[in-house]
């Protein structure tokens, strides 16, 4: 995945992840479009995990990182938007699996299950691999025929 700006977003369980990761990826080069939380308060996570999505959907960013306690209320947020391939994972190993077979393109991250280094890792993860198509890109397709 090329260097362009990545859309974060997060509820108040990912608000201490979201500022490591964002600073992880300004120091690599990216520019970040944070759509929040910008505090511990309890928020509902669909009010920034829509943005994301939004943006990724719109092609306004390349890709998107999504942050709450378990990773799926994030994740079924954003694949809820037409376009959007939301890859919850939990190792580095499923980031870059998200990528390889699924072309995701929001990594979602259960924040009360993973480290922090983890959940770096992941991210560099999985913006280090891109799509290996072959096989996967009629699969991939069929996804939205629905
Ligand atoms: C917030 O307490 C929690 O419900 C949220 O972060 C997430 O786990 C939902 O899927």
């Amino acid at each position: 995945m090329s260097k362009k700006t990545i859309a974060i977003g997060c509820d108040h369980g990912g608000f201490d992840y979201k500022n490591a990761i964002v600073k992880t990826l300004e120091t690599l080069g990216y520019e970040v479009s944070d759509k929040g939380t910008y505090s511990k308060d309890s928020v509902d996570y669909p009010d920034f995990i829509h943005p994301v999505a939004d943006d990724v959907a719109n092609a306004k960013v390349a890709c998107g990182i999504i942050m709450c306690g378990s990773g799926n209320g994030a994740a079924m947020t954003a694949n809820k938007h037409k376009g959007i391939r939301a890859a919850l994972c939990w190792t580095k190993e499923l980031a870059e699996l998200g990528r390889l077979h699924n072309n995701a393109n929001i990594l979602s991250i259960p924040v009360r299950f993973v480290t922090e280094e983890t959940a770096l890792e992941m991210v560099k993860a999985f913006l280090a691999t891109d799509f290996e198509g072959g096989r996967h890109a009629n699969r991939v397709e069929k996804i939205e025929n629905v």
